[in-house]
């Protein structure tokens, strides 16, 4: 009390001390748990990589074995909660779907609502990592009128969760590892990203020993944005737009330049990134490679590729430090894979579930722990008199 310090957009201010992930914008580095994004994205498999971020390890092949198995065994979604798709309309956002089913599932789970039983915790944990990946995949359904399928517990996580969005469809589900493997890789890369501002949501509502649930649905609905998690959808409407135009590259580069209506260059930027983001090479090598594997030539990738070129060698970005975020290229690989532009956020919600969980449970564990509650300056009028004649 007696000292605020004013720090609009959180620039200088830690909340909490976290051992999950390390970052260093200025030089482009990435690590979870020690780990360099480069090695954890050439080595492991979504699930392996939620483990160590929950438990601080990289598991044990029993371990991996037994938490894959707990995983499969919770897919199911109540038959109850199944309705609650019928009563939106088609027209619905799939992040609007997802984060009320998740919020619902806590009407579900009153055995798994306490953060202060480790027992409760983990069931929650397993049942989000579990049920958000068919929620996503009946939010996608639904948006486009098709049955729901049921989970196809044989399959791997990531196979199950493509079956669910592609299975019987008039084009067959094939499974193919190349796009297994590289949505695999692309979540991995969205795992966790210290205290962004969905993370920093979900500590926030966790803070107030709101349940898990609640807190991941509200983590959701701050990822939906287009300057956060939204930007992936952003990008594919902005490069549709630059083609469907016929304006070209150099003449929307100006337009960003000059803020003509306030357009951004969307995918590029970053608060902590000032050099590069590591993600955005990775994600770039496997757009070249899904779309040569699907024999798909998008002339959006072109424009993307062109876009990126021009505005490296332009002083407006090099000034400001703008470079390639996570985001440019994961919605040129979605769509060839075949999710419509709506979903690529939902996406990147499945991905970054096991960091939201990390921190609520990291969170919960700090014997310093306080309900989040951030101070203000004031600057409304000085005490005044009601008007008591009007
Ligand atoms: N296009 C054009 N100009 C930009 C952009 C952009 N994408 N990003 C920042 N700038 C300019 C901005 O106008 C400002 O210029 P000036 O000093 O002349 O006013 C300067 O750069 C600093 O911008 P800022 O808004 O103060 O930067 P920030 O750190 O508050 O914002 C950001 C970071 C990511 C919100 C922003 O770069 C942005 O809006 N990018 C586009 C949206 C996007 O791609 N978001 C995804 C982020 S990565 C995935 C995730 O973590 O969610």
């Amino acid at each position: 009390t007696g000292y605020t310090s004013y720090d609009p957009g959180f620039v200088n201010t830690a909340p909490t001390s976290s051992g999950i992930t390390y970052i260093d914008g200025d030089q482009g580095i990435l690590r979870y748990r020690g780990y360099p994004i480069e090695q954890v994205a050439e080595h492991s498999t979504f699930l392996e990589v939620a483990w160590l971020l929950i438990y601080g390890e990289v598991p044990t092949a029993e371990q991996l074995e037994a938490f894959d198995h707990k995983v499969r065994r919770h897919t199911l979604l109540h038959e109850d909660l199944k309705r609650l798709f019928d009563a939106l309309p088609h027209s619905a956002h799939p992040m609007s779907v997802l984060s009320s089913a998740v919020s619902a599932l806590s009407t579900y789970y009153g055995d798994s609502l306490d953060p202060k039983d480790p027992e409760q915790v983990e069931m929650s944990t397993i049942r989000l990592l579990a049920k958000l990946p068919v929620i996503a995949a009946y939010a996608h359904k639904k948006s486009i009128g098709q049955a729901f399928l049921y989970p196809d517990n044989d399959r791997s996580f990531i196979d199950n969760f493509l079956w669910l969005n592609f299975g019987l469809m008039a084009e067959p589900y094939k499974e193919n590892p190349v796009l297994i493997q590289a949505l695999d890789r692309l979540l991995i890369l969205h795992e966790d990203h210290e205290q962004n501002a969905s993370t920093s949501t979900v500590r926030l509502v966790g803070s107030t020993e709101a349940n898990l649930f609640a807190s991941v649905s509200a983590g959701i609905n701050a990822l939906s944005g287009p300057l956060h998690g939204g930007a992936n959808e952003a990008v594919l409407s902005m490069l549709g737009d630059i083609r469907d135009s016929g304006e070209g590259v150099h003449r929307f580069v100006e337009r960003v330049k000059n803020k003509e209506d306030g357009i951004r260059l969307m995918g590029f930027g970053h608060r902590v990134y000032k050099n590069y983001d590591p993600r955005a090479k990775l994600v770039k090598e496997s757009a070249d490679a899904v779309l040569k594997e699907l024999g798909v030539k998008d002339e959006l990738l072109d424009i993307a590729k062109e876009l990126e070129e021009i505005a490296l060698a332009d002083d407006y970005f090099i000034e400001r430090k703008l470079y390639p975020n996570v985001d440019f290229y994961t919605g040129v690989i979605y769509k060839a894979m075949g999710f419509p532009t709506r979903m690529f956020t939902v996406l990147f919600a499945i991905g970054r579930l096991p960091g939201w969980i990390a921190h609520w449970r990291e969170m919960n564990q700090d014997p310093h722990l306080r309900i989040g509650r951030p101070q203000q300056l004031y600057t409304g009028p000085a005490e005044r008199h009601w008007p008591t004649s009007r």
